[in-house]
Order: C-alpha cells, then sequence, then structure tokens
C-alpha cells in the first residue's frame, strides 16, 4: 500500500489529476474544503511520515506567537524535513482537495496566515539548516529557518544575513515579504540579497529559481509574499559582520519635536555618511496611566559603546540614563520567547520625510488610546524607522523587485503595533486600529507626503497591499501567479488562502 503510493508520488501533479481532484472534493458553493478531505489527507500523511504527522487534539507542544493563530484549529500539523517531502504533501493535499497553510517563524497575526483553519498546517520548522559557501560570500538557508538560527550558524564565520530583529521571526515570511534589518542602511532589505530559491511550485515541481533561472517568478518572489510557492531554500548573501552596539534612551512626551527633528537628521546621515549608524524611535502611550513615552533604540555596526554619533540625541533631557551594550547579533537574538499569549494587529504606513507628520500621528495616538478608557488591556505602539538610501538603490539590482519603491533619498516606515491579551477587547482593538490608520493617512495627504508603499510583513488584513506597489508591478504579479497556477491552488479560491493574496 505504501509503496503503491511513494512510486504515485513520484508521478508530478497533472492537470488531470487536478480536474478531477477539485471535481471530486465535497467542497461548498465557497470552495472550501470539507474536514473529510483533509482527515483522508493526513492519514495518507500519517503513513508517508511517522511521528512528523500531529493531530490538533495531541498536538499540545506546539505554539506560535500570536495567540488568535494559537487557538485556531487545524486538522493536523505535518513537518516535511526536505524539498522533496514539501513537494509530496502538496500532492496528498491538493489530490484530496484539502485546504492548508505554511508555517516558518509564525509571526503572522491572524488564523490561516500560517496555522490552517481546518486543514492542514506545513510547519517547515524541521528544514532549518544553514550552509556556508566555500567562498564565505553566500550562505543557503533552510526555506523554515529562524533568524536566532541563521545568526548563530554564520557568527562563527564573523559573517552575517540580512535578518529580522527577533530572533524567532522565521525567514520564511520575512524575506518573501521585504525583510528590513539593522543591517539595511549598509546592504539593503533582505529580498534584494537572495540569489537563489529552491521552490516547490502549485504543480509540486521543485525548481531553482535565480535571475537566470526562471526571471519572471524571481522578480516575483521578491515581494509577492506566499502567491507563487513554498520556498524550501533561500540561498542568500552573507556579509562580514563582528559584534555590534546598540543602546536605548526613553524621553518625555513633551520632547517629541525635538527627538523626532534629531531622528531625521540621524536618518540622512544613515543615508550615505555612516551605514554603521542605525536608529528607531517607538512611542508608546498608557490610557490607564495617561503617559506617553518615545523610547530609541541606537545601534552601531561597530563595537563602540555609546558612539559619539548619538550625543546630539542624547543631549535632549532624558526619563533615564542611556543604558547599551556590545553583543554578538547571535547572542542579542537568541533567547527562546514565551509564545501564544498576546493578540496583535499590526498596520503600517509609509512616508516621506516629515517631521511635521511624525508629530501630528503621535499626537492622533494618544487621542485614540485615551478614547479606549482604562478598561482595556489595549497597549498602542508606533515604531518608526528609515527605508535607507542604500536599501531603495538596492531594490534595483538583479532585475529589480515588486515593491514599487523608487524614490531619491530614504522614506519613512511605520509600524503601528497593537497588543492585548483576551478576546474580549478583539473589538475595541481593531476599532483603535481602523480610526488610527485613516487619521494618519489623511493627515500624510494634508501634508502630501504620502507613499503607496504598503509594507506587506506589517500590513493589516484586508490591505490592498499589492495596490501598493503600483498598477504595472500588480498586473505583472497577477500575470505570472496565473502562468504558474492555472488550477488558482495557491488563491484565496484555491487550498492556500491565509495572507495576502493576489487574487
Ligand atoms: C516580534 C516581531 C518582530 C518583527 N521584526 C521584524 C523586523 O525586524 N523586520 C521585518 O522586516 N519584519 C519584522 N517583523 C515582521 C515579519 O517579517 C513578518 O511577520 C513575517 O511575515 C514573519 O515571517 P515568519 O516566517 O516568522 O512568519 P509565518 O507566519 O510563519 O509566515 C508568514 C507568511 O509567509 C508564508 N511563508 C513563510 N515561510 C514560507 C516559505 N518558506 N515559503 C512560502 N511561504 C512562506 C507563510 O505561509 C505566511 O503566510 C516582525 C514581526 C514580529 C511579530
Ligand atoms: C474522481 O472521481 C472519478 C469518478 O468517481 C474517479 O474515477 C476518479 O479516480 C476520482 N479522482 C480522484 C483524483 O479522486
Ligand atoms: C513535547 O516536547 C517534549 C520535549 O521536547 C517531548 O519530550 C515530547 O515528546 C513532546 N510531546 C509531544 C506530544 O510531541
Ligand atoms: C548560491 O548561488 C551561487 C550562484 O548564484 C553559488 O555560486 C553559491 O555556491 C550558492 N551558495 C550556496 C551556499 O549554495
Ligand atoms: C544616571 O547616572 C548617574 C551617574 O551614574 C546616577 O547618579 C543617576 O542616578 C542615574 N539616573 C538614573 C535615572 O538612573
Ligand atoms: C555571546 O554569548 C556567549 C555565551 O554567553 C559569550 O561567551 C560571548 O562572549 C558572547 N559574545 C558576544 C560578542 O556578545
Ligand atoms: C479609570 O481609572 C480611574 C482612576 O484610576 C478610575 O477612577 C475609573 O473608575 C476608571 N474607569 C474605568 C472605566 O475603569
Ligand atoms: C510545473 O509548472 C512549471 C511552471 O509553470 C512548468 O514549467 C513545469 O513544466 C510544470 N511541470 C509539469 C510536470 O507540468
Amino acid at each position: 500500500m505504501l509503496f503503491t503510493y511513494l512510486i504515485l508520488l513520484a508521478v508530478p501533479l497533472t492537470s488531470a489529476t487536478l480536474l478531477n481532484a477539485r471535481a471530486n472534493s465535497t467542497c461548498d458553493s465557497s470552495g472550501a474544503t470539507s474536514e473529510g478531505s483533509c482527515q483522508q489527507a493526513c492519514a495518507t500523511l500519517e503513513a508517508a511520515f511517522p511521528g512528523r504527522l500531529h493531530y490538533k487534539a495531541a498536538d499540545t507542544n506546539f505554539t506560535i506567537w500570536d495567540q488568535k493563530q494559537q487557538q485556531t484549529v487545524f486538522v493536523c500539523r505535518v513537518q516535511p524535513t526536505s524539498a522533496e517531502e514539501v513537494s509530496q504533501t502538496l500532492q496528498v493535499l491538493v489530490k484530496n482537495w484539502c485546504r492548508f497553510a505554511v508555517k516558518c517563524g509564525g509571526h503572522s497575526r491572524f488564523p490561516d496566515d500560517s496555522v490552517s483553519v481546518g486543514g492542514v498546517t506545513i510547519d517547515l520548522g524541521l528544514i532549518s539548516s544553514t550552509v556556508v559557501s566555500e567562498d564565505r560570500t553566500s550562505a543557503r538557508l533552510g526555506g523554515g529557518a529562524l533568524t536566532r538560527q541563521i545568526f548563530a550558524a554564520l557568527d562563527p564565520y564573523g559573517l552575517a544575513n540580512i535578518g529580522g530583529r527577533v530572533g524567532q521571526v522565521g525567514i520564511g515570511g520575512f524575506a518573501l515579504g521585504g525583510g528590513t534589518s539593522v543591517l539595511s542602511a549598509k546592504y539593503g532589505w533582505a529580498l534584494d540579497s537572495i540569489l537563489e530559491y529552491e521552490i516547490v511550485l502549485p504543480n509540486a515541481t521543485i525548481t531553482t529559481v535565480s535571475e537566470t533561472q526562471h526571471p519572471d517568478l524571481y522578480y516575483a518572489l521578491r515581494g509577492g509574499g506566499n502567491n507563487f510557492g513554498i520556498v524550501t531554500a533561500f540561498n542568500v548573501s552573507v556579509f562580514p559582520q563582528g559584534p555590534v552596539y546598540a543602546g536605548s534612551r526613553t524621553f518625555t512626551d513633551e520632547n517629541v519635536e525635538q527627538v523626532l527633528q534629531e531622528a531625521e537628521n540621524i536618518f540622512t546621515l544613515e543615508d550615505a555618511e555612516d551605514t554603521n549608524k542605525v536608529l528607531e524611535y517607538r512611542y508608546s502611550f498608557s490610557a490607564s496611566r495617561n503617559v506617553g513615552t518615545i523610547s530609541t533604540t541606537q545601534r552601531y555596526l561597530e563595537p563602540v559603546m555609546s558612539p559619539p554619533v548619538y550625543d546630539t540625541l542624547n543631549a535632549i533631557p532624558a526619563l533615564g540614563n542611556l543604558t547599551g551594550t556590545i553583543s554578538s547579533l547571535a547572542n542579542s537574538t537568541g533567547n527562546v520567547p514565551v509564545l501564544g499569549e498576546t493578540r496583535s494587529i499590526f498596520a503600517s504606513l509609509t512616508h516621506y520625510p516629515s517631521v511635521k507628520l511624525g508629530v501630528r500621528a503621535i499626537a492622533l495616538l494618544k487621542e485614540e488610546t485615551l478614547l479606549l478608557k482604562n478598561s482595556t488591556g489595549i497597549a498602542s505602539t508606533l515604531i518608526t524607522y528609515s527605508i535607507p538610501t542604500t536599501a531603495i538603490e538596492r531594490m534595483k539590482s538583479r532585475g529589480g523587485n515588486s515593491l514599487g519603491i523608487d524614490v531619491e533619498g530614504h522614506l519613512i516606515i511605520n509600524l503601528l503595533s497593537v497588543t492585548w491579551p483576551s478576546d474580549s477587547d478583539d473589538r475595541a482593538a481593531h476599532a483603535l486600529v481602523t480610526r488610527f490608520m485613516e487619521g494618519f493617512k489623511r493627515a500624510a495627504e494634508e501634508l502630501d507626503v504620502l507613499h503607496p508603499f504598503v509594507y506587506i510583513n506589517y500590513a493589516n488584513k484586508g490591505d490592498d497591499v499589492f495596490a501598493g506597489y503600483g498598477e504595472d508591478n500588480k498586473k505583472r504579479l497577477i500575470a505570472i501567479q496565473k502562468n504558474i497556477d492555472p488550477y488558482g491552488i495557491f488563491t484565496s479560491s484555491g487550498l492556500w488562502r491565509g495572507l495576502f493574496k493576489l487574487r
């Protein structure tokens, strides 16, 4: 039985199989799959991958960042260990017409983003190795690798990739959507450092995508999210990098304008003069205490304690002394956090540099958070940094990516992060995000500094992120998607529906 099954798996998915599977599936008018077809798929996968198939009820060890995804009920979770096994898994799911989601680091915020709603969660966590090339200029990263695993593997070589700020974030979602890093002023965003992808296509074929092999798909994968395939390996450029400085300082509400003015000066210096400098700031407001604070994270990519480049910023009166450490990227991202306890929404806005808009956004966040009263457990934070000139220039390399960012100088990217502990505040949290983002966008338009780019990795459910890439990019992405996926398996009417879909 198993033998026959494996023979079957060696045959790629043909159009006849696909049409049959879809027609035979017990789907309702919306095209949703029934749990029965997934039970069958899980049983087949359990036989093929013993010990690496977990039914939901017995999957007590499974944890994921957002509580909403943690509470999502799937039928089973499968842990493939290679591209071949991912391909086999996909074939079983398509033949049974069973819905699925793909998980890497699991830092998405909504059910079905990386935990399947009523289907199969393909967990790439066992595909996580890092292999450095002989010449030490590139590394092959497993499609399920986490930032902390990659930094830890590269650190002994004195190397780093363009990785995230938080160790548990996965290379998968991070690099397919963009990938902003503390190395970005120097080397750009992660998506522009990818030389090759190993990917499982909708027809379950495993292929390599690069500037010379499937160039259309190479363009599409740099920004197109989870619309094109399951990436089983990223071949990325790596760079010499030793320990870095990171310091933090917290200022009061009264000094917001001064801090933002000085931050803007630093963003300009990050562009050319000193790409070792990396600054971000975050504004948090506590409604219950009626206190707002603005904190900076001041980084320097050399092991220099309290680098003088931040002296002007640190001359602004603050709530406490400057705190700082020198640490390797591996050490500073090494901890394994507690997962699944907090609910969260992200939303994002990109704009041309404008201190005036930054100040207005902070005032608006304070106003909107105060409206919540003090009865809720909702916390809101606005995190701001730049998309440096180097990063924007590198977006044109190797045929260009699909993000549609093409400006002189830098842009400012904002992440609104709203978190709360219990579903009783879901409605209030969503309303806060909607109201704040509407006001923020209106203010940006009034000041004529809005940029249409909405970073997919920070976007809110329902945002039309691909429209923000520009009409031509969106059209081209849809055309490429249709071409590789004529049956729409990776679309919103197919089997892999989570996150942001082109069609
Ligand atoms: C605490 C925190 C810190 C963050 N820090 C940063 C940061 O410093 N810089 C930054 O740019 N972003 C950051 N982000 C945003 C982050 O990049 C996105 O949330 C990203 O989508 C997370 O990827 P993941 O693999 O961890 O998540 P997942 O939820 O596992 O994946 C995200 C999406 O990508 C798809 N996907 C994942 N892996 C693959 C693959 N191999 N092939 C195909 N599809 C795949 C999944 O199906 C899912 O839809 C942060 C987010 C959080 C919550
Ligand atoms: C679909 O149903 C037909 C007729 O019952 C059957 O011959 C075929 O094998 C089925 N196809 C699949 C993929 O299950
Ligand atoms: C949960 O994890 C522990 C420790 O890693 C392991 O011993 C145990 O077998 C796991 N349980 C299940 C149900 O997978
Ligand atoms: C990455 O791809 C390049 C070719 O583009 C190749 O020379 C290099 O060896 C690859 N790196 C790894 C680690 O496989
Ligand atoms: C700041 O540092 C000074 C000198 O080391 C110390 O006296 C003071 O208590 C510190 N202030 C705070 C708020 O930690
Ligand atoms: C990283 O952590 C290890 C273990 O704690 C320590 O020995 C090492 O000095 C640290 N390195 C840096 C650069 O922080
Ligand atoms: C808000 O806090 C104030 C002061 O702590 C308290 O008097 C009031 O009852 C609280 N309001 C609500 C709605 O909890
Ligand atoms: C699978 O799809 C790719 C991309 O469209 C195509 O090049 C390839 O020929 C297909 N393979 C099979 C076996 O149909």
